[in-house]
């Protein structure tokens, strides 16, 4: 082949341990509720910059220094993300990583999250905690598409690799990481169920 593919982009999934998701999601579900219904100043934020749902982002965004369930998660997301460091072959230069904000999210139907990234991290990501069948999953977009200026579109069937967005589907149980610079987005939740996921940044410290 004449042509070689370079500067790869990559995310990384995988369930958060090989057992007893269900009981711990179960423990998740019931804090994350507890946390909405204790976070006033979190619903009002959420009243206008999320509109439909709930997330703590803006007000209760290091859960894992005050909750020994997220104490526990962040200790599962940090091996993950050793991981992911690892296939990104990242030179952390002695440091380590550090979760630094983890925040909840509550997306009942129709709530939203139009395209942003997490700025001052290194590595973000979400793990999802329940996801009823047909929730939105989480939408990438090439990082590139601002450059590409009179490229022609993508065919319908362009390798995998090639394609303009790809979306990971939200499965409960799993975690999903991605370089903090990469734009995403969460289309609204079509189904009657409450969608919940837990996201999260690193940076090297
Ligand atoms: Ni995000």
């Amino acid at each position: 082949m004449p042509a070689r593919s370079w500067f790869a982009t990559q995310i990384y999934r995988a369930p958060l341990q090989a057992s007893g998701l269900a009981r711990l999601n179960a423990d998740l579900t019931e804090e994350c509720h507890r946390i909405r219904d204790y976070d006033d100043a979190g619903r009002r934020w959420s009243a206008k910059n999320y509109p439909g749902g709930y997330t703590s982002y803006a007000s209760m965004n290091t859960l894992h220094r005050f909750s020994s369930t997220f104490g526990a998660l962040e200790q599962k997301l940090l091996r993950h993300a050793r991981v992911y460091a690892r296939l990104l072959d990242l030179d952390l230069q002695g440091r380590d990583l550090a979760l630094t904000d983890c925040w909840v999210n509550l997306m009942p139907p129709s709530a939203a999250h139009t395209l942003h990234l997490h700025p001052l991290s290194c590595i973000s990501g979400t793990y999802y905690v329940a996801t009823p069948r047909g929730c939105p999953g989480l939408k990438f977009e090439d990082p590139r598409l601002d450059r590409f200026m009179a490229a022609p579109p993508k065919r319908a069937d362009a390798r995998p690799a090639h394609r303009t967005y790809v979306t990971y589907p939200a499965v409960a149980g799993h975690v999903v990481l991605f370089e903090s610079w990469l734009r995403h987005e969460v289309p609204a939740n079509r189904v009657t169920a409450e969608r919940i996921s837990i996201s999260f940044n690193f940076n090297w410290a």
